[in-house]
């Protein structure tokens, strides 16, 4: 297969771009008034509106056509239909049926029935979260639980957390729910010595149940449990969720407590999967169940719509021609509320997780970029920070703006929703349209500055403009939209790494650091600095002897 670079509508884009590069939104938008009602796309009351991007027509025909030339549509159909995607790792990529609701029968993969072994897996969650909730289970003393920490980290954390974060209004009153992932003691160590112990359930949250982090964490939780309650506790306030129920078996937890999911779920698209169990035990089956039936509709949108109107399509696309064409190194996500901030969190795990690659898929070295770094943090707080930089800084960084238009949270008489919408639009506004030096003059004439000064501050408060963004309009951040705005990041990593040719379901970039950690615990459990570079056992001889 030919590497990206290689294939024709590349390098048509590539001349392309030559071509439109000085583009200016501004003017674009100045004569085409019906900009907004041509690049914007509508599902289910969503909008997604791209038209603040510098594009043409011509631009989205070679996008589109580098699809094409990259047989994206098949990749699509494969990807529901549970091809090996994930070659590497010799495995199919699934998690689309975890929401799809599919039949007895309808989807066999390695000769399984994935619609059954998906209906199995919600019926144990829905039984167990129902009997949490009526307070039919109960904790070792008798008490109902109303306490879920959930211990995980990765995938196993960021998901359900960033979930539970953004859909806290929607939770019953009294539930809590804590996530604890750093192996830093001060995580663990604050939150037991917070909770009632009798009234919490811990969740072990672990694809391969041997991550070091969550595996110390829980022994951690397990002694103080069985001190501080009684040494056969463990029993009710432990449950796993694991695809390896021997070593959760092993690791003390009985087996009824165990929620399993299958392999062919990436970690960093395992919140579907009993993965959801923190979330669905603190918001109640229903809200769980509305948030897997959004991302189905973005499932059966993605899958079903022609690419050219196709919103995951889109954004990836949009991405591409950012980082390939332009050369911009970053993507920032902005989400103008407070319950979705640590969605930037999530998506740096999905995207950069996914597509930090530089081997394609025949195990070649990538000549062209991938993935941008993703950053980001909840709006209107990111304009007080790092939004200096998206306005005047060297570089710019397309952003996805996010926002509700129906608030949760608002109280009569205020207008602090009405507030942050504004800001919301006014940043993508701003960033696009940036201000001239007249304007900048024309400003500071109004406030009255004298003719030197105008001089010395202009060059200042001029604006490039000509940033781009997406913003999302979302009517309400509910666990529908929620879902349904989820997947649509998950497809957008996918479009991009099947473009960029790359296997975006193995993660092999992470166990380097993890198995050489290995190595210094040792050492330090010997108190002895092994074979190391001049630097690390600079560092490591300093550890060992200042350490307590
Ligand atoms: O180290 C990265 C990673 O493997 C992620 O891909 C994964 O989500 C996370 O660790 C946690 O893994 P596990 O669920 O097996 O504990």
């Amino acid at each position: 297969m030919k590497k990206t670079d290689e294939l024709k509508a590349w390098k048509k884009t590539a001349e392309h771009f030559e071509n439109i590069k000085n583009l200016k939104l501004k003017e674009i938008f100045h004569y085409d008034e019906d900009r907004f009602e041509r690049f914007h796309i509508e599902l289910e009351g969503l909008i997604f509106d791209y038209s603040k991007n510098i594009f043409n027509y011509d631009t989205l025909a070679y996008l589109l056509e580098l699809a094409q030339n990259r047989k994206l549509e098949f990749g699509i159909r494969d990807y529901f239909a549970g091809a090996h995607l994930n070659h590497t790792e010799a495995r199919p990529v699934l998690h689309t049926a975890l929401r799809a609701g599919l039949g007895k029968g309808e989807l066999i993969v390695d000769n399984k029935d994935v619609g059954e072994t998906v209906a199995a897996s919600l019926a144990a969650m829905k039984s167990f979260t129902d009997n949490i909730h009526n307070g039919l289970y109960k904790g070792y003393t008798g008490k109902t639980i109303n306490h879920i920490v959930n211990i995980g980290i990765g995938g196993s954390d960021l998901g359900p957390r960033m979930v539970s974060r953004a859909l806290r209004p929607f939770a019953p009153s009294g539930m809590k729910i804590t996530y604890i992932s750093n192996i830093d003691p001060s995580d663990i160590r604050k939150t037991l010595a917070e909770i009632d112990l009798e009234k919490t359930i811990f969740i072990i949250c672990s694809k391969t149940f041997t991550t070091q982090e969550t595996l110390a964490n829980a022994k951690t939780a397990k002694s103080w449990l069985e001190i501080n309650v009684a040494p056969d506790a463990v029993n009710k306030h432990f449950v796993a969720v694991t695809n390896n129920t021997d070593q959760a078996v092993r690791f003390g937890i009985s087996e009824q407590n165990i929620f399993g999911f299958e392999n062919w779920v990436g970690g960093r698209f395992s919140l579907w999967s009993s993965v959801g169990l923190s979330v669905a035990l603190y918001l109640g089956w229903d809200n769980f169940q509305s948030l897997l039936e959004g991302a189905r509709l973005a499932d059966e949108h993605f899958k079903n719509t022609p690419l050219v109107s196709n919103i995951p399509v889109i954004m990836g696309l949009m991405g591409i021609w950012y980082r390939n064409f332009f050369g911009y190194s970053s993507h920032a996500v902005i989400p103008y509320s407070e319950d979705l901030n640590l969605m930037p969190q999530y998506l740096q795990q999905l995207d950069m997780e996914s597509n930090g690659k530089l081997t394609d898929s025949e195990g070649r070295h990538i000549s062209y970029e991938t993935v941008p770094t993703v950053f980001g943090a909840s709006g209107t707080n990111a304009q007080h920070s790092f939004f200096q930089y998206l306005h005047q800084g060297s570089e710019p960084i397309p952003v996805d703006f996010i926002v509700g238009v129906i608030s949760n949270s608002v109280g009569p008489g205020e207008n602090q929703h009405d507030i942050l919408v504004a800001n919301c639009l006014a940043q993508s506004e701003a960033l696009m349209l940036g201000l001239t030096s007249e304007e900048a003059k024309a400003n500071m004439v109004a406030e009255g500055l004298d003719e030197n000064e105008i001089t010395r501050l202009l060059p200042f408060k001029t604006f490039p403009g000509n940033r781009p963004s997406n913003t999302f309009l979302i009517p309400q951040i509910n666990p529908k939209y929620l879902g349904m705005l989820l997947a649509f990041y998950e497809h957008k990593a996918f479009v991009q790494g099947w473009i960029w040719y790359i296997n975006s379901f193995d993660q092999y970039g992470v166990e380097l650091g993890k198995k050489l950690a290995k190595g210094i615990l040792a050492d330090i459990g010997k108190q002895k600095v092994g074979k190391h570079d001049a630097s690390t056992t600079g560092l490591l001889g300093h550890y060992l002897n200042n350490r307590a």
